[in-house]
């Protein structure tokens, strides 16, 4: 089993979610723990209650500093924990863009609406004013722009007669204690998922031009130049010939490449069976720290190499400026 990520978690009341991720965090092989539950007031519940599990606790009132320097404060606290993701549970303090944008890609936030319809305050109300017949609760990637990053989960919960803001409250909490760990854990994981993996992959090498997919020897292979005379210029392996990795394989210019690559990284590349016999490079997926530039960097340069004269012409001659 991969090691456990670990989880910083900001509230601002009575972290009931705080709560749930918690005790989903002791049960069988989660993915994470959770390693501080930090707060921008020190009476929230949640803060007792995450002492009395053991967890460290971080507290510091807002009131009185600028939102830069109480970022950097939350911040500080969550690096000295290790934790590697930042989950905002209740968190009701607007981010600082500096903040958010160095934990990209590695903070959540749950929202009590079904993003993205009602962002902000008041999304019971607002739904039951609307006459919806659901209200319920998303979780998101969170981004500079207030609750509007990617949605990676939903739940509905349906609106009943007489519901008012509260009791709609009350219910959609109960939706969020079953979303949000189970959220966490997929996120977490993605780095391991080969579905998740494939779909970036795909995504990366059908933006290039006349591409196609076709399966190749019962694995994902990427095409260029057409329906007939397409010519291969990408592989999606899992764990192919009992490696553990899951790669993408894409051609390198010589062998001499090929095996230096190798060699100097042998965490990001390795040989794989019978392509590498003909100079392909497997680029290893299923790690935490994986460099998406650089695979769709390698993804373009290979793409390259298999594509038709007509097409590359047009990129030659834009290079040549
Ligand atoms: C949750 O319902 C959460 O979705 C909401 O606050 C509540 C916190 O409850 N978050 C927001 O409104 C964020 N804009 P909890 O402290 O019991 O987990």
């Amino acid at each position: 089993m991969a090691e456990k990520a670990k989880i910083a978690v900001l509230i601002s009341g009575a972290g009931t979610n705080m709560a749930a991720l918690t005790y989903a965090s002791r049960i069988g092989d989660c993915p994470y723990d959770i390693v501080l539950v930090a707060s921008n007031d020190p009476n929230a519940a949640g803060l007792t209650l995450a002492a009395a599990e053991g967890i460290p606790t971080f507290a510091l009132p807002h009131r009185g500093m600028n939102r830069e320097s109480h970022d950097a404060a939350m911040e500080a606290a969550v690096m000295e924990a290790s934790a590697d993701y930042i989950v905002l549970a209740g968190y009701m303090r607007i981010l600082s863009d500096g903040f958010v944008s160095r934990w990209a890609g590695r903070m959540l936030n749950i929202h009590p609406s079904l993003l993205p319809k009602y962002k902000g305050l008041d999304t019971h109300a607002r739904a039951i004013a609307a006459g919806d017949s659901h209200g319920g609760t998303s979780v998101h990637m969170v981004t500079p722009e207030l609750d509007a990053g990617e949605v990676l989960a939903q739940v509905k919960v349906p609106i009943v007669p007489g519901d008012t803001p509260d009791s709609l409250a009350e219910r959609v909490k109960l939706a969020e204690h079953q979303l949000y760990p189970r959220a966490v854990a997929d996120y977490v994981c993605r780095w391991r998922d080969p579905a998740a993996l494939l779909a970036r992959v795909r995504a990366l090498a059908l933006a290039l031009p006349e591409t196609d997919e076709r399966t190749s020897h019962g694995s994902p292979g990427f095409r260029v130049g057409g329906d007939k005379s397409g010519k291969y210029f990408a592989y999606f392996a899992d764990q192919h010939h009992g490696t553990p990795h899951i790669a993408l394989l894409a051609r390198t210019g010589s062998m001499d490449e090929l095996l230096h690559l190798v060699e100097s990284q042998p965490e990001a590349y390795f040989k794989p069976a019978y392509y590498g016999a003909s100079g392909w490079v497997g680029i290893i997926l299923n790690r935490a720290d994986v460099d998406w530039d650089d695979v769709a960097h390698w993804l373009q340069r290979s793409w390259r190499s298999a594509a038709p004269r007509r097409l590359t012409r047009m990129l030659d001659i834009a290079d040549s400026f």
